[in-house]
């Protein structure tokens, strides 16, 4: 499929989506969305993917929704259409991981779609915020539920409350983003720890990926006996054979995916 709105491209084993609507500062238009799921649905399904990097420009990884596309919309407009549709969610329903490489901007929707990611590699120059308060509506795709997961109650409330935005400093402080690198740097380091990850044996980072989602669902009990069973299964891979035979030889793993 022909893409107007995002940049899709495969580099070994690592699929890379850059959102691309440079004049609108990667405004997450309805379109843009569309073009975002179904490229997420293609590297689901392709075998030789191990991990997604998304990323946007270096003034902006997303500014937000599409403020322009969303100012006419009236409720039953919003509501019968659903309106942050499932599609909007897909990066969040990725079995395979996804890294969020955050330069400039990473506001409203832009901020809730990194945080849909599996972690945040930050430039130095990123910033994040939810600004919806300033234009008159709140958070909609998982903007109050996860942000106050990552920084607390006390900074999501204040960041949701007033639209203040926290530069790449303040959002490393309070677990927003895993690191911050230099901005020149951000592409490359995010594709080398994503390249890392598709090295390893796929199931097992799957695994490992759907046992931390599971600590943000459950108990702390249920979350380990869910840990413990996914440990127990990764026993039945050739993989795990593989990982601690190399390990006894002294060589590199090289996994099988199996
Ligand atoms: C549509 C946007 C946009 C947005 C920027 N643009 N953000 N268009 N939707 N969210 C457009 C501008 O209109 C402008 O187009 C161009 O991008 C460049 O933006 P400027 O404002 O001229 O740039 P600058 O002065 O550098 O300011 C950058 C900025 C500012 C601070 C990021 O653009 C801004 O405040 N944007 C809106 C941020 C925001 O409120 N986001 C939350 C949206 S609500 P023209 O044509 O004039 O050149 C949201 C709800 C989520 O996300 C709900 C669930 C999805």
């Amino acid at each position: 499929m022909p893409y107007e709105n995002i940049l899709v491209e495969t580099r070994g084993h690592v699929g890379l989506i850059t959102l691309n609507r440079p004049k609108a500062l990667n405004a997450l238009s309805d379109a843009l969305v569309t073009e975002l799921a179904a490229a997420v649905d293609a590297f689901e399904a392709d075998d030789g993917i191990g991990c997604i990097v998304l990323t946007g420009s270096e003034r902006a990884f997303a500014a937000g929704a599409d403020i322009k596309e969303m100012a006419g919309r009236n409720y039953m407009d919003v509501y019968l259409s659903d309106f942050i549709t499932r599609k909007w969610g897909r990066v969040a329903t990725a079995r395979k991981p996804v890294i969020a490489a955050v330069a400039g901007y990473a506001l409203g929707g832009g901020c809730e779609l990194a945080m849909m990611c599996d972690f945040i590699l930050a430039a130095d120059t990123a910033k994040f915020g939810q600004p919806e308060i300033t234009i008159g509506t709140i958070p909609g795709a998982g903007g109050t539920q996860r942000l106050t997961r990552f920084v607390g109650k006390s900074k999501a409330m204040e960041m949701v409350l007033t639209g203040r935005t926290i530069d790449a400093a303040e959002a490393e402080r309070c677990g927003l983003v895993s690191r911050v690198v230099p901005a020149a740097d951000l592409l490359d380091e995010a594709m080398k720890v994503a390249a890392r990850i598709a090295s390893l044996s796929r199931p097992v980072v799957m695994m490992a990926k759907e046992s931390v989602n599971r600590s943000y669902e459950t108990t702390l009990e249920e979350g380990i006996r869910f840990e413990r069973r996914l440990f127990h299964s990764t026993f039945a891979t050739e993989d795990q054979k593989e990982g601690m035979a190399a390990f006894a030889e002294k060589r590199e793993a090289n996994f099988k995916n199996r």
